[in-house]
């Protein structure tokens, strides 16, 4: 089974796979530049983190490439950061690409931005790879592992962050079992994790969201692990929304629960959990479901795209640079040093 893939870069081009068609269609997407790579970012076509920084350094440099000017770095960076404001990778990996165009000559600002573009996704490739590594060295007694949203390839430029986690568990142990959330309105557990794990053999069970704290407090579950949108300064982690009360429950029942995700998902100038801006996301994503309306139309609706899970909460975070544990201050700022 060739690896799974949610980008690919040919050197001057990007592609990605529609991921809103997902799991009934592979279908392909050939980006050109910042405002369609914004668009596809926008309406979830590519997600994740870790994905959405490399894909908005491909498109900030694709438009370089298109139009080498500062006029259009300064337009196409505006445009990608405004694309989707939870996950810090997207402005951080923008930022770094646009340092790097700024330090190039009028010639070369294209191959610059082109080349840090590279670096940024081979870099978030390596980080997979280190981090599921810590995460099953820290979870090896675990052998049902419950995660929420999708953290896999699709995700984030490599083999996944608490999916990472776990296809390395798998990998290492027999036994080994992932309880999948569905991760209400967008599937992106029944629709995104479920395929990558059938894709890659590795036993799975999906359960609806609301299951998940009756599971844990029965313990059937040895562990929790989730990925990361941004990690504030103090260690308060924002992810998918429903994790905060996967969080609770295990706490409750004494469950580990532990957040994977790459040192690019740190941001450090932002305080505390308060600090981070969630993402407000249409009413239509919860009034529908395939299409379908399942609410009275015209009802009020309310839809974070995600929550904030206490530091205090959180056993340890795994990055590819170590783990965190307990999560704090201090913690996070030893991973960066
Ligand atoms: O809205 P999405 O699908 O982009 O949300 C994704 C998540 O919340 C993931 O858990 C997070 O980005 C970590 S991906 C390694």
């Amino acid at each position: 089974m060739a690896a799974i893939q949610a980008l690919r870069w040919d050197g001057r081009r990007l592609s990605v796979v529609d991921q809103t068609l997902l799991p009934g269609a592979e279908t392909w997407l050939a980006l050109t530049g910042a405002a369609d790579t914004a668009a596809a970012i926008a309406r979830l076509a590519v997600r994740g983190a870790p994905n959405i920084g490399i894909a908005a350094a491909y498109g900030l440099a694709m438009e370089l490439s298109a139009r080498p000017s500062l006029g259009a770095l300064e337009e196409g960076a505006e445009i990608l950061m405004a694309s989707r404001p939870t996950a810090v990778n997207l402005a951080w990996a923008v930022e770094r690409v646009r340092t790097a165009a700024l330090g190039a000559g009028p010639s070369t600002i294209a191959s610059a931005a082109r080349s840090e573009a590279q670096k940024i996704h081979a870099a978030e490739d390596a980080a997979s790879a280190a981090l599921s590594g810590f995460g099953a060295d820290l979870l090896s007694s675990a052998r049902t592992v419950l995660t929420h949203c999708n953290t896999g390839a699709l995700a984030t430029g490599g083999r996944g962050s608490a999916l990472g986690v776990c296809i390395e568990l798998a990998e290492r142990h027999e036994g080994v079992r992932v309880i999948a959330c569905e991760t209400r309105p967008l599937l992106q557990g029944a629709r995104l994790t479920a395929w990558e794990l059938q894709r890659l053999g590795i036993p799975f069970s999906l359960i609806v969201d609301g299951a998940a704290a009756g599971l844990v407090r029965r313990g059937v579950v040895d562990g929790v692990v989730v990925g990361c949108d941004r990690v504030a300064a103090n260690g308060d982690v924002a992810n998918k929304v429903g994790t905060y009360a996967h969080a609770l429950a295990a706490r409750a029942a004494g469950v580990a629960f532990v957040v994977a995700g790459p040192t690019s998902t740190i941001d450090v100038g932002t305080p505390d959990g308060d600090a981070i801006e969630i993402e407000e996301r249409g009413a239509e994503e919860v009034l529908q479901f395939g299409g379908v309306l399942v609410a009275p139309s015209g009802t009020s609706v309310i839809n974070p795209a995600f929550d904030v899970t206490p530091a205090s909460l959180i056993s340890a975070l795994v990055t590819e640079k170590g783990v965190a544990s307990p999560l704090d201050a201090a913690s996070v700022a030893s991973l960066l040093a």
